[in-house]
Order: structure tokens, then C-alpha cells, then sequence
């Protein structure tokens, strides 16, 4: 905590000043068929000008802080999913228009996932960070410099160019020629840049200590982001489906089950493609590392998954047999950030590095110690979920896991009371009766209360990270969001 309340407290103040100090700064609002900017100054002049949109899809607007004010200390914190709900409302209706392919198929079981409402957890978690830390880091203002030169081919028109493009990238073309001038085309057309000038901060006695409502805007490149990890984690869903033969996901058919495997798995595969497009417009290589890395992890966290349930079977290398309770709850653990909290903490940070915090800031390090301990508690209640709720409220079947050969949390802290809870997780449950057995030794165990009491420590932690960052709406969103996640029923 202390390593980075101390730096981070010097930082904020530097950078917050110069980012609310600069004469350019630019608010921009959207509705439904045009975006209007207006820099602070030619607000004052009374001066707005209004671009039409080329189509009601654009995603890569910047969109305005919600009005929400400050809540006093002591009142009610705002409901996160409130909070931002046009933003992610937005994002949930563009994200489809990244789907489109020239195979009719693919494009609807690529969107299939889409369509039934999801907690959006993830893009949420990204939209927060962003307005959390935005207008902190040293390199703010060159961010919103590039996300409003939308005329100079600055990064929202970038983004909003088609992710295929019929010459290049999304036929076979049997017409086209073998070396071709469209990239070069595609790429000169667009005008120069002009160079980036670094606003001067004011002389540091006349600097004033900004309004704690004066809340900075979501960039275009975060909205994106906030895209790209659903996207993501839709992908490793449909390839779950299909390893897991589930039958249904978000209360209907699952993909598998719709569609068949094969073509499940492919959609899953396009899903990352379009998503490896859209990142690379971000033009933020940390980023691209970041993600690349999530996708990384979560088969790691899937390997390792399948190591421990049927490693023997499938003659996986490395495969050791546990034999106290402490070493699986270690490798769970491990399994859950790697297949749950990776993508949280990791998107989370990349939102703090996309508006501009850079190296040696604290803010990266907050976004990603909040994201991998909330990830692992919202994981640790999911597995709790599992034992408690039914198919109406989750959506899925209950008591999955145990039909699956796993042992999450509450049948490996069972082990400790009732060993006769070792011969079921050794034999994955599979003799008949087992999973029954399994249910009642939890039940008669404090499994569930302990692996409840585990995620709220993690959602502490995740809740006293938050205390290095300046106080906001944002902020206090954040700090709601803990609590849900560790209360939530469904
Ligand atoms: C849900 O787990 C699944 C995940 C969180 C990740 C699965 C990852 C892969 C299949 C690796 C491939 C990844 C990509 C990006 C293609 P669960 O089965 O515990 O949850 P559930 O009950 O919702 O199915
Ligand atoms: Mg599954």
C-alpha cells in the first residue's frame, strides 16, 4: 500500500494541476447522430460546432462524464451499473457492428453472446478506471489532444475506420493484384498529424487545487478497450462452452448447443481476430502486450484447470497428485486469476495506461492490485453461486462444477473438516452418488462460510487500494462495485 500511496501522492498533484491548468481542454457530448466538441475556451465564446456522424455507430466519441456530482462522505454511493449505463448501453449496441463478416453464419453466432444482456462487469470496470485516473498521468493531455484531432486523422477517426476492408483484409479476391497499392493508398490518405506541443503549466504558486466534481471524459480508445475485453471474454466463453459441454449459457441454448462445437469454437477464434484488429488501432503497444497477455493467461488458466481434473487421463506433463487441502486451494487460487482476474486487473490497467500514465506513475499499479483482488473475489462467489443458486438465477446449470470434476472452494475447505471429502476430489466425483455426497459434506461444513469470508478479504483489499486514488464519483462507484460483487445472488 505504502509503495505506492507515497510516489502517488506526488504525482497526482503534479499531473492533476497541469491536465485542469490547460486552456485546451475540450468537453464533447454525443447524441444519437452527431458529436459536439467545444473546447473550454470557445465555450466561453459562446462558439460549439456540431460533425455529423457518417453512421449512428460510431463508438469512438468522447463521451461525457455522467453529471453526477460528488456524494458527500457518509451518503449513498452511486449504483456503478447506473452510474455509466448510457455509456455501456452504447457499447453494447456498437460492439455488434465489429462482428460483421462476409459469412452470415459466423456473424451470428459471433454475435450470439451478445444479444443476452451480461453483467458487463469488465467494461464497466474499464469505463470506472478511465474516469478515475483520467487527467492524472503525465501524458493526459497529449492523450486528449489525439482523441479530439478527429479532423487531422487523429485516434477517434482511426478507430472508427471499418476493421475489414474489402480490397485487403477481408476477401479472397482473385482479382486483386499480387503486390497492391491499397495500403499505401489507405495510409497516405490521411493528413498528417500536427505535432504534439506540450501545454506550459502555469508557474506552481498560481496553480489551484481542481474541483473534486470536474470529472475528465472517457476517451475514445477506453470506450474501445472497455469493447475489446467483452469481446475477449465472449471468446473464452464459447470456447468454454464447448470444453465443458455446457448446455446453457445466459438462460438460453449455448453456443455448442445452437450451433455445434466446431463452429463454436471458430466464432470464438474470429472473435479474437477482430479483437487483435481493434487493439492494434489503439496505437498503445503496453496495451497490445497487456491484452495479448489476458488471452495468454486465460488458456493457462484452463490447462491448468484440466491439469488438476484430468491430467492423468489426458497425459498432461507435471501432473503431481495433491494431497492436502492447502496445496489445491493454492493451484485454485492461481486458476482463478489466471482464467478470472487477469482480464479484470489487466483491462483495468490498460484503461490507466490508454489515458496516459506512464511509467513509474502509481496509477497502473492501483488499477491492477483493485482488478486482481476484486476479480479473484468475484470468482470465489461465483463458486459459492454454484453450491447456492439454481438455473433461474444463474442462468446456467447449478452445481456444475462437481459434474465437472471440480473442486472449488467450498469442497476444499469441506476436505479439512470431513476427510472422506479427499477419495471424491481424487476420483473427480464420478462414481455414482458422489456429487450428492460431495454437496452434503459441504453443506456440513463451514466450505461455503470460509470461501466467503476469503473473497471478502480479497474485495478488501481491492477496497483499500482504492483509498490512493483522489476522491471522485468514480471513486465511489469503484468502491460500490466491491461490495456488489461480493454480495451479488446471480
Ligand atoms: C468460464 O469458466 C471460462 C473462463 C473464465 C475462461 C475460459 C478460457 C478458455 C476456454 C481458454 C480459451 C480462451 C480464449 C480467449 C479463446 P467456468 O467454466 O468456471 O464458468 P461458467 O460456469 O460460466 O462456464
Ligand atoms: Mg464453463
Amino acid at each position: 500500500m505504502s509503495r505506492w500511496s507515497v510516489a502517488g501522492a506526488r504525482v497526482t498533484r503534479q499531473s492533476t494541476l497541469n491536465a485542469s491548468s490547460s486552456s485546451s481542454v475540450s468537453r464533447c457530448a454525443i447524441t444519437r447522430t452527431s458529436i459536439k466538441c467545444y473546447s473550454v475556451a470557445a465555450a466561453q465564446k459562446q462558439s460549439t460546432k456540431s460533425h455529423s456522424l457518417p453512421s449512428q455507430s460510431r463508438v469512438s466519441t468522447v463521451i461525457p462524464p455522467p453529471t453526477q456530482t460528488l456524494q458527500p462522505s457518509g451518503s449513498p454511493r452511486p449504483d456503478p451499473y447506473k452510474f455509466l449505463s448510457p455509456q455501456l448501453a452504447h457499447l453494447r449496441e456498437t460492439l455488434l457492428n465489429l462482428l460483421g463478416s462476409s459469412h452470415p453464419s459466423l456473424t451470428e453466432i459471433a454475435r450470439y453472446y451478445f444479444l443476452h444482456p451480461s453483467k458487463q462487469l469488465r467494461p464497466l470496470l474499464v469505463l470506472l478506471f478511465s474516469q478515475a485516473t483520467n487527467g492524472l498521468g503525465r501524458g493526459w493531455q497529449e492523450k486528449l489532444w489525439a482523441a479530439e484531432c478527429e479532423g487531422a486523422g487523429g485516434r477517434a477517426e482511426e478507430l472508427d475506420r471499418p476493421l475489414t476492408r474489402s480490397d485487403v483484409l477481408n476477401d479472397w479476391n482473385p482479382s486483386m493484384p499480387d503486390y497492391t497499392s491499397s495500403f499505401s493508398s489507405t495510409f497516405s490518405m490521411r493528413p498528417p498529424r500536427p505535432p504534439y506541443v506540450p501545454p506550459i503549466p502555469p508557474p506552481s504558486e498560481t496553480r489551484l487545487e481542481p474541483a473534486l466534481t470536474s470529472t475528465p471524459m472517457i476517451l475514445p480508445t477506453q470506450l474501445r478497450l472497455a469493447q475489446i475485453v467483452e469481446m475477449i471474454h465472449v471468446a473464452s466463453l464459447l470456447h468454454d462452452d464447448v470444453i465443458d459441454k455446457s448446455p446453457l449459457r445466459r438462460g438460453a441454448p449455448s453456443a455448442p448447443a445452437a450451433f455445434g462445437n466446431k463452429l463454436t469454437v471458430l466464432a470464438g477464434d474470429f472473435l479474437l481476430g477482430r479483437t487483435s484488429a481493434a487493439l492494434s488501432r489503439l496505437g498503445e503497444s503496453e496495451v497490445v502486450e497487456l491484452i495479448a497477455s489476458v488471452i495468454a493467461n486465460l488458456v493457462e488458466g484452463e490447462i491448468l484447470q484440466l491439469k488438476t481434473v484430468h491430467g492423468a487421463d489426458l497425459g498432461m506433463t507435471g501432473v503431481t497428485k495433491p494431497t492436502v487441502a492447502g496445496d489445491l486451494l493454492n493451484i485454485y487460487i492461481q486458476k482463478s486469476y489466471l482464467k478470472t482476474a487477469s482480464l479484470i486487473a489487466k483491462g483495468a490497467r490498460a484503461a490507466v495506461v490508454l489515458g496516459g500514465c506512464k511509467e513509474g506513475e502509481v496509477w497502473k499499479e492501483v488499477a491492477y492490485a483493485y482488478g486482481r483482488n476484486l476479480g479473484i473475489a468475484f470468482q470465489l462467489v461465483d463458486d459459492i453461486l454454484d453450491y447456492e443458486a439454481g438455473e433461474n438465477t444463474l442462468g446456467k446449470p447449478g452445481g456444475a462444477d462437481l459434474h465437472l470434476g471440480l473442486a472449488t472452494g467450498p469442497a476444499l475447505y469441506a476436505w479439512e473438516e470431513h476427510p472422506e471429502m479427499g477419495p471424491l476430489i481424487e476420483r473427480k466425483f464420478k462414481h455414482d452418488g458422489d456429487v450428492e455426497l460431495a454437496r452434503d459434506l459441504v453443506r456440513r461444513s463451514a466450505g461455503v462460510e470460509r470461501t466467503r469470508n476469503l473473497a471478502l478479504a480479497y474485495a478488501g483489499k481491492a477496497r483499500e487500494v482504492l483509498s490512493a486514488l483522489p476522491d471522485s464519483d468514480a471513486k465511489s462507484a469503484l468502491e460500490g462495485l466491491t461490495e456488489r460483487v461480493v454480495k451479488r445472488t446471480s
